[in-house]
């Protein structure tokens, strides 16, 4: 059990999963902290700003996280009591001071991994598609390096990965809607990667079910996306025509420009796109094979906002039994 704590999560049954969610208040980490509040598990979440985020989650304990000061396996024992599954949804777009690439997507999981090895611990990592050897970005090897150091840290691990996420709250999600409402698209000639869009919710879903599973031998490389595969132009088409039901003018751009564009927003810290994303845009971020309908028993949703109710429920909401993920429409959230 968590700490007895006052905000200690209360009507919770004995033997409940116990789950703690690293970055829980994020956007993947709130999906998946919902689905499993839902499923009946007892959730702890992780988060550098606990007393921020105290009163949207009466449901759940909060505790103090700071993946650069857990960078050694000791580091992690106080928040891995009483703990039955890690679910970690951590992770940074650009470096700031004191948090580095490194730190928070390598070192810290990589101690973390081998602290749930010695405890026991079932441990489910938040990655991406598209990561491969030799990337120029340090967003992208961080990544890899943490997936790698996982791998060898002999714990009953699970690596997902999402490929492009749509719902309400999501920084990029936000910035791709936005982008595909404009009356003109500049895409670039290289990015012919493909993307298989999917849910947030659904991932939410997905990372209850791995949760609850006694152990995650078979899911030890967890790739997951929506129902169709989308070319970069064709996604903002699609959602353009969703939200507007009109076209937009879409003018090929040159490559040095996109990189040039992307270096610039990396400088600036601006916006979803960063050089990383560049990269990843080239490739394609489509699952092989996509094991989402396989958790989800059912196929994932299509990403449709003209069709999706317009909010996304507030945690307090699903504690006060307004709604749970389970309730949800067959729709993305937002
Ligand atoms: N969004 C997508 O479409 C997508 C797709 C595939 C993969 N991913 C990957 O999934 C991960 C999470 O993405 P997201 O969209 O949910 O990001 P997000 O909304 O920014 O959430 C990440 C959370 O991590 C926590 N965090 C950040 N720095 C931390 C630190 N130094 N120590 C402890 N916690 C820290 C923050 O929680 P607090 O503020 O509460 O500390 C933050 O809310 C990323 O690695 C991303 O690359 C995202």
């Amino acid at each position: 059990m968590p700490p007895d704590t006052e905000d200690s999560p209360k009507n919770i049954p004995a033997g409940a999963l116990r789950v703690l969610v690293l970055g829980g208040t994020g956007f993947i980490g709130r999906h998946a902290v919902a689905a499993l509040h839902a499923s009946g598990a007892q959730v702890a979440i992780g988060s550098r700003h606990p007393e921020r985020h105290k009163s949207a989650y009466p449901f759940a304990s909060l505790h103090l996280v700071r993946f650069e000061h857990l960078l050694q396996p000791d580091a992690w024992a106080s928040l891995l009591k009483d703990v039955d599954v890690v679910v970690n949804c951590v992770g940074i777009l650009r470096q700031r001071p004191n948090e580095s690439y490194d730190h928070v997507h390598h070192r810290a999981p990589a101690a973390l991994a081998l602290a749930c090895a010695g405890a026991n611990i079932r441990f489910v990592h938040t990655s991406a598609l598209g990561l491969h050897e030799g990337a120029k970005s340090r967003f992208l090897s961080s990544k890899l390096l943490g997936e790698r150091a996982i791998a060898a840290s002999g714990s009953d691990y699970a690596i997902v990965r999402p490929s492009l996420l749509d719902g309400e709250g999501g920084f990029g999600a936000r910035w791709l809607r936005g982008l595909s409402r404009s009356p003109v698209h500049f895409i670039p000639r290289g990015a012919r990667g493909g993307i298989a869009a999917m849910a947030a919710t659904d991932l939410g879903k997905a990372f209850a079910v791995l949760a609850a599973l006694p152990s995650l031998a078979g899911h030890r490389e967890v790739e997951l996306g929506g129902i169709r595969r989308y070319g970069y132009a064709e996604y903002l088409r699609e959602l353009r025509a969703d939200y507007t039901g009109t076209r937009a003018l879409q003018i090929p751009t040159p490559n040095w420009a996109a990189r040039l564009g992307a270096h610039v927003c990396d400088v600036l810290h601006f916006s979803p796109f960063s050089y990383g994303h560049w990269i990843l845009l080239q490739r394609d971020n489509v699952p092989s094979p996509n094991r989402l309908p396989e958790l989800l028993g059912r196929e994932p949703l299509a990403i449709r906002p003209a069709i999706q109710p317009k909010t996304q429920p507030e945690p307090h909401q699903v504690h006060a039994g307004k709604i749970g993920p389970h309730d949800l429409p067959d729709t993305p959230a937002g």
